[in-house]
């Protein structure tokens, strides 16, 4: 029996573990996915349990995903940009740390677009935030064209000056005034959440018709935010894609094996819905 986990604090809420269920299950992998609550003083002995061979691989989510990097062996090269990691393996005698979550995304997004590059794509990116962080890289690093708006806009302007490829930053005000010139806007913000603050984080007079709307929020499966781009005929993607394609990626790495997506996704949708 190979054994997973999710460290993170609160977890109560997690889809993870039915997600991860279904993809083994159609894997026929003999693996089970545990949630274990983890406060910051106890997650240098939960790596542990990965060194030891205790626990096969490792899911991190928040607050965790900085508080890791130090106990690792070693860091993936994007995690490492990104300044973030959600994913641990053992190889060889090294436990090392990976990220999932934008390139989970960005797989999503392009399979939306049906495009197989973001390069020239005009991207508007709500929030500075570590998800931010993430996509600004992702994107970025495959030739998007990046504009970052930010509630405080000291951090979307320290987010701009981090990357040596096109990003600039606007308040959120200039941006809505030029909305209609981004093919793609992405909100990054927990803003829409239904335990939030449920309002859009931005305002789509000026939203172009061809314009995709996304939100990396999955649940609710439409924020307001998608709901009013939806509204005025837009397309738009939420975060289920992200979540399941980070799982998928993550289960890849454990295992070396491709979990059927389009499974987990069913899962996942069915229990947001219940
Ligand atoms: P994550 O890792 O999910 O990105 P984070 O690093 O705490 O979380 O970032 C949260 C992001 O959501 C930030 O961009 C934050 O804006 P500030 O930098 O101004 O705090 C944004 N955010 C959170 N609550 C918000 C709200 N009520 N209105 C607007 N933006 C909000």
């Amino acid at each position: 029996m190979k054994k997973f986990a999710l460290i993170g604090q609160p977890l109560s809420h997690s889809l993870s573990p039915s997600i991860h269920a279904a993809a083994y299950h159609d894997l026929q992998l003999h693996g089970h996915y545990d949630l274990l609550e983890t406060a910051t003083e106890q997650v240098e002995g939960v790596i542990e349990l990965v060194r030891t061979g205790e626990i096969d691989g490792l899911n991190v989510t928040i607050p965790h995903k900085v508080t890791v990097m130090p106990f690792l062996d070693a860091i993936d090269e994007d995690a490492n940009a990104i300044g973030a990691v959600n994913t641990i393996k053992k190889v060889g005698d090294q436990v090392i740390g990976y990220n999932t979550d934008a390139q989970g995304f960005k797989e999503s997004l392009l399979e939306r677009l049906h495009i197989k590059t973001v390069r020239q794509q005009r991207i508007l990116v709500i929030g500075a935030g570590g998800a931010a962080r993430a996509i600004v890289h992702t994107l970025g690093k495959d030739g998007a064209v990046l504009t970052i708006v930010n509630r405080t806009i000291s951090k979307a302007e320290e987010l701009a000056g981090m990357y040596p490829f096109d990003v600039t930053n606007l308040t959120i005000e200039a941006a809505e005034m030029i909305l209609n010139q981004f093919d793609i806007v992405i909100n990054t913000t927990s803003v829409g959440m239904s335990s939030f603050t449920n309002k859009s984080p931005i305002k789509l007079d000026r939203l172009a018709s061809s314009t995709l709307v996304c939100d990396l929020i999955y649940n609710p499966l439409e924020t307001i935010l998608l709901k009013e781009a939806k509204n005025r005929g837009n397309a738009t993607l939420n975060g289920v894609g992200m979540l399941v394609n980070q799982a998928a990626l993550a289960i890849e790495i454990w295992t070396g094996k491709k979990p059927n997506r389009k499974l987990m996704e069913e899962t996942l949708v069915r229990e947001v819905r219940n």
